[in-house]
């Protein structure tokens, strides 16, 4: 076992004495020192690596190949993967090959490009429905030199639509024309990043030098033309993030030393693997920034470890975040690249690990938090650093971050702008066929239509009739939630109008009974579903709950001791549905229980109290509204009884009622029962008569009529400030301004 201890540049040298020395029955373990050359010379050293293949399929199993059949494709068809060359006899270290690459920013003097600059090829890989924030990032990037590459989620109907009509006519943006799902961690986001590189590389017409992928809930922290000037002067570099720790801790955090297969948008886990020898592997961020020879070197490289890399990367969770640095680690690249991801990422690892995504994929992966306005220092101290982006944004957690940024970076917005503080975000919009709307959140549009047409008819003595519902909109006011906004199309006296109304929810406090010893931390409790353990909001905005929903409690503490509470659940009949021990951790907490009740909930009023020591200390109120809807058509009678009934049996396994000695209720069982029983208009009454107990009319519109609206003085709702049809110019897109090459 020879060990050579190398230093210095001189690699043909090296290589000439490492041949002279080769037999293939001896050992080669080979140390760099730190700062010199990174990994690549050795597997041109010439020698003949010995091949190591191995075949796995879905269901996990695993054959070792002969080297004679080891091409780079395994025998037969279904999904069979052959990876790993292994060099037999070479070990190396792994340690200290990284180049040292410190880049320095470049001061932009003028709102000018630098001569030669380079030209950016952007691929924004979108998801979700925050089309208005998203078309700010796209005016916060803009320049008509670079290039705009647009992937959006195949799931994302709406987003993909409004984007191609206004963003498809500028002749610097083109949206991908194959679309991914690509679920959170999956293969299929390497495939399709592959994919969009490739593409960008056959596009004769758009001359670019770098490609740099960012998300919907990016943001610049620095101008264009800061970051134009500085990918100029390193126009030759690659900007990969490592994870700074040591690899093998890595390798097992990331889950790189297990298949994955991505089926059915899940990421299933098959069993563990080997990594391939002799190469290191690499990993970070998979927020990059690629020169135009490396990414086509990544696509079009013909070589056996590429080969063998993509084959692996295809069955790996997180692929992004390791593929392009482990190639370019073992690649004629290797001192291209700059350790450095050009982002500030918010991690708040308390938070934002909590196995969040274990619906999607089969591991616990983290994710970074929103930037908020507290955070506003942080951002600005990037000035000094090679940082142009940060994440995570979302405008509708905090958007009041994104305006002050925005300002710092171009400019104050003119005095008095409208909507700078407001912001929309889509909910539902009837031109989307796919896209799953929960029944109860159907149930309240309908409602709060039918609400809304019975005031306009009091009112006014007229007729209106609501029949489609076309959009709903989230809309928050300086970062608070202020109401849902439902436009829907109506025949009013024999014509049809499109109406848009405001509503608003009614607050229901917490009624708080004791304030002695731990219950004076209680801050809040809220019920809801879809919580997000990282932000710790509900993400089912508008707290529209039915029968199927799937409800948690948020417990919201001040600064104490640890402590334990009992949280008990009480249904529209007095029923106890559950009664389970939570704990309080100690500090400022929030805490996320959730019952998993058995379905159909009862609907009606519920309560969820709490109780130390079987003493009553808090209680917050809740409503389950009955359905009207199912799959976005009327609910049947049958449909109707089954959903309103309650539960088989109990809540949960067994029966909580001999906790009614110690626990207030009252027997409504009979009254449910016959609220149970109603269907059609009586049905719409009960629901209707609940939402209203949960929101009111704050104003409502008529989109655009030609001739005076015959059922009351409504004012225009692009004349309005609250209206998705009032204006927004943080987020309109205009056109491209001649003298800076950016969007007005
Ligand atoms: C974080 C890190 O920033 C990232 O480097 C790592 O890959 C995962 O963890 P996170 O905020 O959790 O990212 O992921 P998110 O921004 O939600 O998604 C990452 C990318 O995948 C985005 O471009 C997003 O648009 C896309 N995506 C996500 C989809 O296209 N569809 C989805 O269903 C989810």
């Amino acid at each position: 076992a020879f060990i050579l201890t190398l230093n210095g540049r001189s690699l043909r040298q090296t290589k000439r004495l490492f041949k002279a020395l080769f037999h293939v029955n001896h050992y080669y373990y080979i140390h760099v020192d730190s700062v010199s050359i990174c990994n690549y010379g050795f597997k041109y050293a010439g020698v003949q690596y010995g091949k190591e293949c191995w075949c796995g399929n879905e269901y996990g199993k695993y054959g070792q190949l002969h080297e004679a059949s080891c091409s780079s494709k395994c025998p037969g068809e279904s999904g069979a993967l052959c990876g790993g060359y292994k060099a037999q006899n070479i070990y190396h270290t792994g340690l200290g090959e990284k180049p040292n690459n410190a880049v320095h920013l470049v001061s932009s003097l003028s709102e000018e490009f630098p001569k030669n600059a380079v030209r950016i090829a952007f691929i924004l890989t979108l998801n979700g429905r925050s089309l208005r924030q998203t078309k700010r990032l796209f005016k916060a990037l803009f320049h008509v030199n670079h290039y705009y590459y647009i992937h959006v989620d195949s799931r994302q109907e709406y987003l993909y639509r409004e984007l191609v009509n206004q963003l498809a006519r500028f002749p610097n943006v083109r949206f991908a024309p194959v679309r991914m799902s690509t679920i959170w961690g999956g293969a299929s986001l390497l495939q399709m990043l592959l994919t969009c590189i490739k593409d960008l590389l056959a596009m004769k017409d758009w001359n670019w030098h770098f490609v740099l992928n960012l998300s919907e809930s990016d943001y610049p922290v620095k101008t264009i033309w800061d970051l134009t000037n500085f990918l100029t002067m390193y126009r030759h570099k690659n900007f990969l993030k490592s994870h700074g720790r040591d690899t093998p801790r890595f390798i097992k955090k990331q889950g790189l030393d297990r298949t994955f297969y991505e089926c059915d948008t899940h990421m299933w886990r098959l069993g563990t693997r080997s990594l391939p020898d002799g190469i290191r592997i690499d990993g970070g961020s998979d927020w990059i920034a690629l020169s135009r020879p490396f990414a086509s070197y990544v696509v079009h490289g013909d070589d056996a470890l590429l080969d063998g890399l993509k084959t692996m990367y295809r069955y790996t969770l997180l692929p992004a975040e390791s593929f392009f640095h482990t190639v370019i680690q073992n690649s004629k690249f290797c001192t291209t690249f700059v350790d450095n991801n050009l982002h500030l990422t918010n991690w708040r690892r308390k938070q934002g690990c909590k196995c969040q995504y274990k619906h999607i994929v089969d591991w616990c992966g983290c994710s970074p938090n929103d930037f908020k306005q507290e955070d506003l220092s942080r951002l600005l101290g990037t000035a000094e650093k090679v940082t142009f982006f940060a994440r995570k944004f979302e405008a509708i957690v905090d958007q009041t971050v994104i305006n002050k940024l925005d300002a710092v970076l171009y400019g104050d917005y003119p005095k008095g702008m409208p909507g700078l503080d407001l912001y929309w975000q889509h909910d539902f919009h009837h031109e989307d066929i796919n896209t799953k709307t929960d029944d109860a959140y159907f149930t309240f549009y309908h409602s709060f239509s039918r609400q809304t047409a019975d005031r306009l008819e009091t009112l006014n003595r007229c007729s209106i009739t609501p029949d489609e519902i076309r959009e709903v909109t989230l809309f928050s006011e300086s970062d608070t939630m202020s109401g849902i906004l439902v436009l829907f199309s109506a025949v009013v006296e024999g014509r049809r109008y499109q109406i848009e109304t405001y509503m608003k929810p009614k607050h229901k406090p917490t009624k708080i009974h004791s304030v002695i010893g731990p219950a004076g931390r209680l801050v809040s409790l809220q019920v809801g579903t879809n919580f997000d353990p990282k932000e710790l909001v509900f993400r089912n905005f508008g707290n529209f709950l039915g029968p199927y929903s799937d409800i948690s409690l948020r417990h919201e503490w001040g600064q104490g001791k640890e402590f334990d509470v009992t949280v008990v659940w009480v249904d529209p009949a007095g029923v106890i549905a559950g009664s389970f021990e939570e704990t309080v951790n100690q500090g400022v907490y929030v805490g996320a229980h959730k019952p998993q009740f058995q379905n159909p909930l009862r609907p009606g009023r519920w309560t969820v109290r709490l109780l130390t020591d079987w003493h009553l200390m808090a209680e917050q109120e809740f409503f389950i509204l009955p359905l009207s809807h199912i799959n976005k058509r009327k609910i049947t009678k049958d449909e109707a009884l089954a959903a309103h009934k309650g539960p088989e049996g109990f809540y949960k396994e067994k029966d909580f009622s001999d906790l009614q000695s110690v626990i207030l209720v009252t027997d409504k069982k009979a009254e449910c029962e016959k609220n149970g029983q109603k269907f059609g208009k009586d049905l719409f009454d009960w629901i209707d008569t609940l939402s209203a107990q949960l929101w009111w009319i704050e104003e409502t519109c008529v989109v655009e009529s030609s001739t005076s609206f015959p059922c009351g003085d409504l004012r225009i709702c692009a004349d309005t400030d609250w209206s998705s049809r009032a204006p927004d110019p943080k987020s309109e897109i205009g056109s491209v301004d001649p003298r800076t090459g950016r969007i007005e």
